[in-house]
Formats: structure tokens, sequence, C-alpha cells
């Protein structure tokens, strides 16, 4: 078999074979194919897309590149979500607990920030001694005895999508849904959950800018896990506004906190026991989303979704004490106030840019190596549909210093939209895929 051919029959608009896919994705992580070739291919995957079949095995060959998570020594139905990411979305620290609290047991595996999105990974590290990158066995134990535990990837988890990922960020390839669906859900089946809920966003701050590419997205993952023996299935939700009021690593944990204590966010809650819902009805824990909302949301009232989160951080090594007394873990050496200058509505924020203002108050990387400040950020004074009046706060920002403050507030403003009248309501859920 030879590369070249493969390239040429995608180029050409074929449809690659089992055999392709494997040579492929086999010979490229052993480091036989160059980056070359590969980029060639992905670029011909790009313009011509590919076949259910082809995403599918692509996508199983790229699961079993290196190691799988198995979680058969667990007992229970094992349950994991994601979020294809977006800005202020802290829901993990709200909705695992909630579902661990009614004995789903949540596995899950996290990542850290990308471009001008947030990560769990480094929300959850900015709790004290809270540790993420977990040894498998002492992942399994946490799960087995508390039912929830959030962890770093650890190990040769799916080496062909570190591989390719980096390619693809560097080749203009990373917009193409096959490839995402492919590259997200390797991760999701190598983790070795049975059920698998997606948290597909669109809007201005999500990958998928279109409901409609969402839509297909949601779709194709979907599909793949169908593909694999596994469940999953889809919410396609709202980013076209960052999710709650703080974006920031430490200010997220503590507005997940409150959440939990049943006085966040009306959307960040309502998203929150969405999910929660999903994933209940998903596990057969409840018969359908409406049982399953009351059932979650009275584990927010009763307090032990809140307990469950205490419970999974003090076994994660963190104190726990820091999720009630947040002088813990929110230290900010510059607060400072963005204002608005004239009287009118806030229409809309382009939720990228917002995101990319949090990453300039250093909340997030602008290069891989750069370290996180955990107590930077900003928390939203007002979200479009807002009146405002000139004065009015409509941002606090965090930070280390005063001139990235300055450089933030630059960007922040130029991502607000005022008008004369409210904007249209958006939905925050559109739609249900696999249920
Ligand atoms: N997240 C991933 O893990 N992969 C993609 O390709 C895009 C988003």
């Amino acid at each position: 078999m030879r590369m070249y051919d493969i390239i040429a029959k995608k180029r050409d608009g074929g449809e690659l074979s089992d055999e392709e896919l494997a040579f492929f994705v086999k010979a490229y992580v052993r480091g036989d194919i160059p980056d070359y070739q590969a980029s060639a291919l992905l670029m011909a995957i790009c313009l011509r897309g590919m076949t259910p079949r082809e995403t599918a095995r692509l996508t199983l060959e790229m699961e079993h590149s290196g190691d799988t998570v198995d979680l058969s020594s667990l007992e229970g139905v094992k349950a994991d979500k994601h979020s294809t990411g977006g800005v202020g979305d802290k829901t993990t620290l709200v909705v695992a607990p909630i579902a661990a609290s009614l004995g789903v047991r949540m596995a899950k595996m996290s990542g850290r920030g990308l471009g001008h999105t947030g990560g769990t990974i480094d929300k959850l590290e900015s709790i004290p001694g809270l540790r993420t990158d977990l040894p498998r066995d002492e992942f399994l134990r946490i799960v087995r005895e508390v039912g929830v535990c959030v962890a770093g990837q650890t190990g040769n988890l799916v080496p062909a999508d570190k591989k390719l990922y980096a390619l693809r960020d560097v080749t203009a390839t990373v917009e193409s849904i096959p490839l995402i669906a492919s590259s997200i859900m390797s991760k999701k089946l190598a983790a070795g959950a049975d059920c698998i809920l997606l948290d597909v966003k669109t809007g201005s701050g999500a990958f998928m800018k279109t409901l409609e590419d969402a839509r297909t997205l949601a779709q194709a993952m979907v599909e793949i896990a169908a593909h694999a023996g596994k469940r999953a299935a889809a919410l396609i939700t709202d980013m076209d506004r960052p999710l709650g009021n703080a974006v920031g690593n430490a200010l997220e944990v503590m507005e997940a906190c409150e959440t939990l204590r049943g006085r966040g966010p009306a959307d960040l809650t309502e998203l929150c026991v969405e999910l929660a819902a999903g994933l209940l009805v998903m596990t057969g824990k409840a018969s359908d989303f409406t049982e399953a909302r009351t059932l979650a949301q009275g584990q927010i009232e009763n307090g032990q979704a809140f307990a469950k989160l205490r419970e999974m951080v003090a076994a994660q090594g963190g104190d726990a004490a820091a999720l009630d007394d947040f002088r813990l873990l929110f230290a900010p050496v510059v607060r400072y106030e963005v204002r608005a200058g004239e009287d009118g509505f806030l229409c809309g924020i382009d939720t990228e840019r917002c995101g990319a203002a949090s990453v300039e108050l250093g909340a997030g990387r602008e290069k891989k190596e750069d370290a996180i400040d955990p107590s930077a950020g900003l928390i939203l004074r007002k979200k479009p549909g807002d009146r405002v009046r000139a004065g009015d706060v409509l941002a606090e920002f965090f930070a280390a210093s005063e001139s990235q403050c300055r450089t933030a507030e630059e960007t922040f403003r130029a991502a607000l939209r005022f008008g004369e009248a409210p904007p249209e309501p958006r939905p925050l859920i559109f739609d249900r895929i696999g249920f």
C-alpha cells in the first residue's frame, strides 16, 4: 500500500477502505509517513469530507493507537461528559458531582485550555493541593470510592490524535467535521466510559459557529459511538455569549460552588441541570427528562451534590475548605472595573474575543509553555439583553498587573455590541440528539 495512492484517492473524492485508514494511522504514529504526506491527506479530507463509515473507522484506529482505559473493574454504568469548548464553561464542576451523587459513576478525563477556551484541568488546579495527574489505579480507586474523579489525560492515550492535532493546527485543517469528530471521539472512547454525553456548543465562542454545523458534528459523534458499541447523545447549546458570569480559573470554581449551593447564575444553573438530566436518562437513573431534571435540581437543593464535589476535591488531594472560604483560592493583585460610556442595551458579546481578553488577563495561555494565573479573569456584570446606563460597571477584571487589564480592556470593549433596544432572546439549549 502506498500513501501516495491513498492521498490521490481522497483528492478525487473516493471512499477510503478500512485497510487504507488503518495503514495511514498506524504508519503515521510509527513515524513512517512524513508530515507533508499526512498534511496532504488531511487537506483532502477537509475538502472532500468522509462518509460515516470512514469517519468511524478513522476514529477506531485512532482510539487504538495507544493505551486505553479499562473501567470494567468498576461496577455499574460508567459515564463521561464532554464539551466542545467555550468561554465560562464550568459545567463539569457542577454536572459531574450532581450525577455522581445520584449513583452515576463519573470517570472523567479532561483537558487544559485551548486558545480562547478554558479547560477543566486548569480550573481544578486553582484549588490548593488538588492533583489531576493521577496514576490509573488511583483514578479508578477514587471513582470506585467517591463516584467521581476528574483527571488529566495520562500515559500514551491516543497518540494518533496528539500528532494529528498538532499537524492540523499548523496546516489549516482543524475546521473539518469528520476530523473534529474523530479527534474528540477517539479520546472519549479510549477513556473507557459506556455512556458519553456531548455538549456541542454553537455561536461566536464555539468551534461550530452555525447551528447546522453543530448538528452535523453532534450526529457524526453519536454515530461513531454506535459503531463502537457505546452510547453517546448530545445537547446542542449556546456559546454566543459566555456561560454564567465568571471567566477564569478560580473565578469559575467559585461560580460552580455557588451554583451547587443553589445561588448560581440562571443560565449556568439551567444548563447544568439539563446536562445532568441527560446523564441520568442515558444511564437509566431516570425515565425521562422531566423526572431527571427534578432529581438533579433536588441534589442541588439538598446539598448532596456540593458535598460530592467536596469529597472529590479532598480525594484528589485538594483543600476542600477552599470551596467554602474563597480567600484560600482567589487572591488577585489588581481589581479593575470596565464601565459603560453611554446609555443603551448590551446586545451581544463576541465570545471568542471575550475569551481572548481573559487570556490577556493571565487566565489562559498564549503559548503552550505559558504559566496560568489562577486568580486572573473577569466577571461580567452585564449580559446581552441588559439595560446599561453610562457609568455602569460592565465587567470586573482581576490580574497580576494594571497593564494587563488595560490591554484586555481594549479586546473586551471590541467584543461588545450595544444598541437602543434589547436583542431577540436566544435559546440556551437548541436541540437534543441521540436520546
Ligand atoms: N477538540 C478536540 O479534541 N479536537 C478537535 O479537533 C477540536 C476540538
